[in-house]
């Protein structure tokens, strides 16, 4: 059986909407906390930060009920539980592709999180042209007399992925999944610019790293033979 499941029949007096939406939501706040940390710990030792801004949503009860028409499934909490993966939703957005790498092994990392399934629509891009990392995790949320295992599924995408994705979206709302071809041949090309821009913004990023780096050591070196000379001149050499 399902562990929120069990939850709402161990709660056999309490409305299991309610439960179930006070369970997902305890994920994500769990999950949200978590990545707060690892950013936070990053920007410490690293002095950088992989996250730019983290957005959460719990899914709205129409979309719910639309997603279980889509598959096929009678209306109910059980399904829900049991066959949608993102009630409970996080997306971390990040500036360099490399960010979404380094975040998803920090992820995979943390021992209390068991990752569920991986999509790398990164190295396989969708047919649209989406790209992002997915991953479903299972948090487990500690209440007063049991563990509860909930699933929540963390999208990792950069800045200018989400851009696209965004915009992508509305289109497809808008066109209600029946976008005319040239558009949808618009924003594969765009998708092509997009991966374009990501790969330019990394490069010229590495560069400037580089370029720090050694301007950072050739002051050291500086500052090092100021001392010996100073050392010098006291006579202390
Ligand atoms: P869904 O049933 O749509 O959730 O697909 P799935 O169960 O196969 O999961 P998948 O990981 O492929 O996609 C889940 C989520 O990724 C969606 O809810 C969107 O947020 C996002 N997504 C996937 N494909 C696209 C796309 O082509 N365009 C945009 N804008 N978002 C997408
Ligand atoms: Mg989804």
């Amino acid at each position: 059986m399902q562990d929120v499941m069990k939850a709402i029949m161990d709660y056999d007096d309490v409305d299991a909407w309610m439960t179930a939406m006070f369970l997902y939501n305890s994920a994500l706040k769990e999950v949200g906390t978590k990545l707060e940390i690892l950013n936070d710990e990053f920007k410490h030792v690293h002095r950088y930060n992989p996250i730019e801004h983290i957005k959460t949503r719990i899914k709205s009860p129409e979309s719910i009920v639309k997603k279980l028409k889509r598959y096929g499934y009678e209306i109910s909490i059980e399904n829900m539980i049991e066959y949608i993966n993102d009630i409970a939703g996080v997306r971390l957005i990040c500036s360099f592709t490399s960010d979404i790498y380094r975040l998803a092994e920090m992820i995979g990392n943390q021992s209390d999180l068991k990752v569920l399934t991986i999509k790398d629509y990164i190295k396989t891009p969708k047919e649209s042209g989406y790209k992002s990392y997915h991953m479903l995790v299972s948090v487990p949320i500690f209440l007063s007399d049991s563990v509860v295992n909930t699933k929540v599924e963390i999208q990792i995408r950069t800045i200018a992925m989400d851009f696209w994705a965004s915009l992508e979206h509305k289109i497809y709302y808008k066109f209600e999944g029946n976008a005319p071809e040239y558009i949808s041949k618009e924003l594969r090309d765009c998708a092509e610019m997009v991966s374009g821009l990501d790969e330019k913004m990394l490069s010229l990023n590495n560069a400037i790293q580089e370029c720090l780096s050694r301007e950072e050591a050739k002051q050291n070196e500086n500052e090092a033979s100021n001392h010996l000379q100073e050392a010098a001149k006291l006579g202390v050499l």
